[in-house]
Formats: C-alpha cells, structure tokens, sequence
C-alpha cells in the first residue's frame, strides 16, 4: 500500500512539474510530519512561525513538533541517538552543519543524499559554497540549513556598564581590569551557566587565544591540543573562570542572560540566540535594551555554526518531508524563521529589511570577517569527541590543571580521528 500511495504521489509530481502547479501537488499531501528539535518553550518562536508557513502550504499535513528542552541539544542529542540506533528516526531533525552532521549521521549512513532537491530548488547558487561544503561530501549533500550563527559574541546593557563606569573592553586583558570593579561592585563579571557553556566560553577564549589560524590548524591535526599553545589557551580560560558566578551549573542559558539584564552581572558570552531570546522573548531593543561585541579578543573573526535539517533513511513521510526541507531552504521560510531566532539567513538573497539592528551587524560581520567554525556547536568535531570532551571540561573545571587537561584534550582528539 506504502508503495502504491509513493507511485501515486510520484506520478502526481510528475504532472505537476509538466503543467507547472507546484501548489496543487503541495496540497495533495497529508499524514503527518514530525520535526525533532530543542527549539522549546524561550526558543520556540522561530520553530514556529516556520511551522505556520508550512502549515499554509501544506494544510493536509498534521506537525507533529516534537522537542526536548536543553540548551545546545545536550538532551535532545542523547534521545535523538537513541532512536536512530533503534531504527525510529524522526521524519526531520535538527543537526549543525559541520562534524556533528558528516562525522556522525552521514558516516553511519543514516541520512539520505538532497542533491536533487537543492538542484531543483535552485540553491546551488544561494547558500555561500563555504556552507555547503559543510554540509556536504564527495557524495551527496546532507542537510539544509536555516540560518547562521554566531558564536563568540558577548552581550551587556550599555546603561549598567555606564552605570558602573565601565567600557566595553576589546582583549581578556581590558576585561580582567573591569572585572576587579565590577566585584568591588557585587556584580559578576562574566555570567556563566551549565556545563555545556563552558564549552561554549572555552571556544571564544581559544579562539582569542590561538587566533584564527592555529584555531584551524588544532582541527586539522596540525596543531596539537597539547602543544605550547593549547596549554596556554587553558590557562587563560582557568583565569576568565576566576570571574563567574558560583552557581552556573544550575542556569539555563537564558537564566544567564536574565541576570545580565536585570543587572546582576555584567558580561555573557553566547551565541546570538541571546539576541533573538531577548529581543523577541524579554522585548528589548537591540542597541538599546542590550548590546553586543565580538568576545573579547576576537574582533574581525566569526565563529559560526548553522542549524540545519535532513532526511533520515527510513523516515516515515518522506514527501512531507522534502516538503518541509523546501520550506526551510526558501527565502520566504528563511525570512520568517531568522529575524525571530536572532541568527542570519544562510542565503545570500535574504530580505534584511525584516531583521534588526543587531542580525544587520552580524550580517555585515559575516560578510568582511574571518569564517571559523564552532566546536560547541558541531561544525569543527563529531559528536564523539563532543561527548569525551564534555568529561575533559569537567576535569578543568575540577581541577584547574592546564597541562593535563591539555593532554586529556589532545588524547581525546586522537581516539576521535581529528585531522584524519
Ligand atoms: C545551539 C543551536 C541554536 C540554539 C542554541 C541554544 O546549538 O544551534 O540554534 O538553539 O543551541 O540552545
């Protein structure tokens, strides 16, 4: 029967490409079509108005909007494996362009080639050839991605900062300086919340440690994690953790920016979500409300990552799926999602007149900056050497100690085929 309503929905496709009535052909679907995320509850609304566009294409179609909350995907990631392992993948799941894509799901052969759709959808010439590179291999293409983001940004209210006479500083040094004010102040300096944004803090401050070239060369297995270099990158980033807040491991990511606006610590280095969080959640004023830099030491380069989805093998709706991927590859699906998320468009035709001040700078950025990828978030390694490297930041966090966690570093690396 499954293949009988396939041929049917072939042949149907087939005459709507002969006289040209996509729309007729995207009303013919239905069932259902579940989309697997962590874009819960603060994160939601992007998801959303994604799902409404979707919805007005394809009113057969039931979503099903399945999510798991955590920030980063630590929990969404563990129930998504377990479920592709047992043969029931979602129809669609949310998976960064980069390692934690190819170095997983497409080197388990889990996900299913979308040449033919970006061929058909045009997008060959839309999305920059340096993202599709990370979606893709030598034999296929694996996912489409739905906006870029920024990972090294650091966030404050310019009112509190003058407030308490500080200055945006532009290095960690100029940092450590405000910092000693900020504590005289009772305000913390630098927000911190669970594990998995020391990840993200850790990258920023490797980044301005290393710089963009040795952050590359660690990646390429040209530059050890053990090496001069990557012991120093630990030992700045034991002296940045010597002004965060105590409790970070009990914070959401949000409850971290909540304490930057409401005043109670000074600094927040996230990914740009924040902005889409607090100006389409809290209601603030990019500019204004809250502003924004490069973290510090790292101006002129951007750390970026972009979500994406795909199509499992073995999906149960399939057309609802392809669908779907079309909707959130287009201009218009685009340009809902992204001005609500805080991220730019991964197409270069976006309409920039829907975004704010704040996506307006990322999108200049992105255009005369140095690209660099996120480890936090996918692009510069695979989930295993995400998960031993989770177990090497507790270790730090334990115990301080650079040059062996340097070593633990450069071992996991190894085990993990960085560079290979
Ligand atoms: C990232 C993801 C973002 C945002 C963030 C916080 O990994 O790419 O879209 O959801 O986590 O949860």
């Amino acid at each position: 029967m499954k293949r009988l309503v396939t041929g049917v929905c072939v042949a149907m496709t087939a005459v709507a490409l002969l006289f040209g009535s996509p729309a007729a052909q995207a009303k013919d679907l239905s069932g259902q079509l579940e989309i697997f995320s962590w874009w819960a509850g603060d994160e939601g609304p992007a998801l959303q108005a994604l799902i409404d566009l979707y919805t007005k294409q394809n009113p057969g179609v039931e979503v099903v909007n399945a999510t798991v909350t955590g920030g980063s995907g630590v929990n969404a990631k563990a129930v998504l494996k377990t479920r592709m392992l047992g043969g029931e993948p979602p129809d669609s799941f949310q998976v960064h362009a980069g390692q934690e894509l190819i170095g997983t799901w497409v080197k388990a052969d889990r996900m299913e080639d979308l040449t033919f759709l970006f061929k058909e959808q045009g997008w060959m010439d839309v999305f920059p050839e340096g993202l599709v590179k990370n979606i893709g291999t030598d034999t296929g293409i694996w996912s489409v991605p739905v906006n870029i983001h920024r990972s090294n940004v650091v966030w404050y209210v310019p009112a509190n900062l003058e407030k308490w006479g500080i200055k945006v500083p532009t290095t960690w040094d100029e940092f450590f300086a405000a910092a000693e004010i900020l504590k005289a102040k009772n305000v913390v300096p630098l927000v911190l919340a669970q594990n998995w944004t020391a990840n993200h803090l850790w990258e920023s401050v490797a980044l301005a440690s290393l710089g963009a070239d040795n952050w590359d060369a660690l990646w390429a297995g040209k530059l050890a994690f053990d090496s001069p270099e990557g012991v120093k990158a630990w030992e700045l980033f034991g002296k940045v953790l010597e002004y965060t807040n105590k409790d970070a491991s009990s914070l959401s990511w949000q409850q971290a920016t909540d304490m930057v606006v409401d005043g109670r610590a000074a600094f927040n280095v996230m990914g740009d979500w924040a902005a889409g969080y607090m100006a389409t959640t809290k209601k603030l004023k990019p500019g204004s409300g809250f502003g924004w830099s490069a973290s510090f030491g790292t101006g002129g380069q951007f750390m970026f990552l972009a979500d994406s989805f795909g199509l499992p093998k073995g999906a149960p709706n399939r057309d609802n799926v392809i669908a779907w991927l079309s909707t959130l590859g287009s201009k218009e699906g685009s340009d809902a999602f992204n001005p609500l998320k805080g991220s730019i468009s991964a197409r270069t035709d976006s309409d920039l007149s829907k975004y704010n001040e704040y996506a307006k700078s990322a999108s200049a950025d992105f255009g005369k900056d140095r690209i660099v990828g996120s480890l936090a978030h996918g692009v510069t390694a695979n989930e295993g050497f995400m998960n031993d490297f989770a177990s090497v930041m507790e270790m730090f966090l334990k115990s301080r100690n650079a040059e062996a966690t340097a070593k633990a570093a450069q071992q996991v690396a190894m085990k993990n085929g960085i560079g290979k």
